[in-house]
């Protein structure tokens, strides 16, 4: 029931899509710098309308961009038509049967928050290729004086890049209705408990704090495996 509330929230959402600058592709240059400069094939977890498959396709010879949400495949793939590198599939990720020791790269953009971490983590780190990359991005909840500081500082910044970045975008009342229903029910990890979840199950992953609301988690597979 709670995985069809948010395939409906994300199929509503991408017939409101809006291009332009956001929280997340603020991040794209920094996730793209972490990964691998040659794939064979990468992962693109909540691919959405798949900004960031496009750019993986620059560096892989194949991506699969799997998304839960039908409507939000449907949009990637209209503005994908010029990347054939891109394998987009309607599917949850908590279903999907993961190849094993696969991919050179495996990307999650704003969307782990939605999934079971502590289950998820081990389905990844073995369908990573020995020394495979796992990049990723998503929503954190404040935890402490420093943290209520950084979001304070990121309201200004953030109207300024709303302001300057997206100034030739119309703005869209349903967008933005669209995603405040669905930001209601959203739930996010502090910082020290990304930190506790990651680390365990990946040793020596890195979960940094980013301004906008945002955690990286970085970790790369040792290339020597049993
Ligand atoms: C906030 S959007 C982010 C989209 C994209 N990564 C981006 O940066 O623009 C989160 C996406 O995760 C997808 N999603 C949520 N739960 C999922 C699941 N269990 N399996 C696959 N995709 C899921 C949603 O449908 C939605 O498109």
């Amino acid at each position: 029931m709670w995985t069809q509330k948010i395939r409906n929230d994300f199929d509503r959402i991408a017939l409101h899509e809006q291009q332009g600058w956001n929280h997340n592709s603020h991040y794209h240059n920094f996730l793209l710098k972490q990964l691998p400069l040659q794939c064979e094939n990468a992962l693109d977890i909540g691919c959405g309308t798949g900004s960031f498959s496009r750019i993986l396709a620059q560096r892989a010879d194949r991506v699969i961009a799997i998304d839960l949400s039908p409507k939000m495949i449907e949009v990637a793939k209209q503005k994908s038509r010029q990347y054939p590198r891109i394998d987009y599939q309607v599917a949850d990720i908590l279903q999907w049967e993961f190849p094993v020791k696969q991919f050179d790269a495996i990307v999650s953009i704003a969307t782990l928050h939605h999934l079971p971490l502590e289950n998820l983590l081990p389905n990844l780190q073995a369908a990573l290729k020995p020394g495979g990359k796992l990049v990723i991005l998503d929503l954190l909840q404040h935890e402490n004086i420093q943290d209520r500081l950084s979001d304070f500082l990121a309201v200004p910044l953030n109207w300024i890049f709303q302001t300057f970045k997206n100034r030739h975008i119309k703005r869209s009342p349903e967008a933005a209705i669209a995603m405040k229903e669905h930001l209601r029910t959203d739930k996010y990890l502090t910082l020290s408990q990304a930190q506790r979840i990651y680390t365990k199950s990946l040793k020596g992953a890195m979960v940094r704090k980013h301004l906008f609301w945002r955690y990286s988690a970085v970790w790369q597979k040792s290339s020597v495996t049993p």
